[in-house]
C-alpha cells in the first residue's frame, strides 16, 4: 500500500444524505403507502442512492402512531414532556430532507400528517420538502395547503408531484375497499419524481453548512420570548 494509499483509505466518506419519506395517511384501504412505495422504487434508481451518497428512510404516520397532539408546551419551545415526542423528535431530526407523500382530503392534508408536523418545530427547519400529492382532482390544494405549513416550520419547499386518481390509478369500483385499486402513474411521472429528488438533494447539500451555521440561534428567539409566548 503507497503513502496516498494508506492516507484515502484512512479519509472517512461523508454520510449520506438521508432523506424521510413521509406515508401521510393512516386510514385503513389508504392509497398513500402504495405511492409512498412507488417513490422509494423510483429512488432506488436514482444515480446518487447507487453511488450510495442519498439513503431513503420510510417514515410511515400509521406505524409511528402518535396520538393527537398532547404536548403541553408548544413545540416550539423544544420542552418535549412524552417519550412519543422524543422518538418523533429524534426520527425527523436525523433526516436531511423529506419527501411527503399526501392524499387530498377536503382541499387539505389528513389531520394525521398536520399532527406529526404540528408535534415538532426546530426539527423542520431548513430541510428541503418535496411533495407528492394525489386525489380525484389531482391533490394540487392539498400540495399548496402543506407548501403553507413547511414555509411556518422553516423548512423549504422545493418541489411538487401530483397525481390524479382517475388518471394515475388503476380500479374497478372505488367504492369497494375489496377490488383493485393500484397506483399506475403516466408515463410523465417517473421523470418528475427524479427531478424532484435531484431538487432534494441539492438543497440538502446547500442548506447542511446553514443549519450549522444557525444552529446556536435556532430556538433562541422563541425561548426568550417570555412567559406569554405561544410561538414565533
Ligand atoms: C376524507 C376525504 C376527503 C377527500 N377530499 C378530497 C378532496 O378535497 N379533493 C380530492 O381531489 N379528493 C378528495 N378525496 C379523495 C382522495 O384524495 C382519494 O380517495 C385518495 O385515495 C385518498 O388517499 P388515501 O387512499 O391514501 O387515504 C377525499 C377522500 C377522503 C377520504
Amino acid at each position: 500500500m503507497t503513502i496516498i494509499d494508506t492516507i484515502g483509505s484512512s479519509i472517512s466518506e461523508p454520510s449520506p444524505l438521508r432523506l424521510g419519506v413521509i406515508v401521510g395517511a393512516t386510514r385503513p384501504g389508504r392509497k398513500a403507502a402504495q405511492v409512498a412505495a412507488w417513490v422509494r422504487d423510483l429512488a432506488a434508481r436514482h444515480p446518487q442512492v447507487q453511488a450510495g451518497r442519498l439513503e431513503l428512510r420510510p417514515i410511515d404516520l400509521a406505524e409511528v402512531g402518535l396520538p393527537l397532539l398532547d404536548e403541553p408546551v408548544a413545540a416550539a419551545f423544544g420542552d418535549y414532556l412524552h417519550p412519543h415526542t422524543r422518538t418523533w423528535a429524534e426520527t425527523i431530526r436525523a433526516c436531511d430532507g423529506f419527501v411527503f407523500v399526501t392524499p387530498e382530503y377536503n382541499h387539505s392534508i389528513p389531520a394525521a400528517l398536520k399532527n406529526a408536523l404540528d408535534y415538532l418545530y426546530t426539527e423542520w427547519h431548513h430541510k428541503p420538502a418535496g411533495i407528492v400529492s394525489y386525489g380525484l382532482v389531482g391533490g394540487t390544494r392539498a400540495a399548496q395547503h402543506l407548501r403553507t405549513i413547511l414555509l411556518e416550520l422553516k423548512s423549504v419547499p422545493v418541489g411538487e408531484v401530483t397525481l390524479s386518481v382517475f388518471e394515475d390509478f388503476t380500479y374497478t369500483d372505488m367504492t369497494d375497499p375489496a377490488s383493485p385499486f393500484e397506483v399506475a402513474p403516466r408515463d410523465h411521472q417517473p421523470p418528475a419524481v427524479i427531478e424532484l429528488l435531484d431538487h432534494l438533494v441539492a438543497y440538502a447539500e446547500a442548506l447542511a453548512p446553514l443549519r450549522v451555521a444557525l444552529a446556536p440561534i435556532v430556538g433562541a428567539t422563541v425561548a426568550g420570548a417570555g412567559g406569554d409566548a405561544t410561538g414565533p
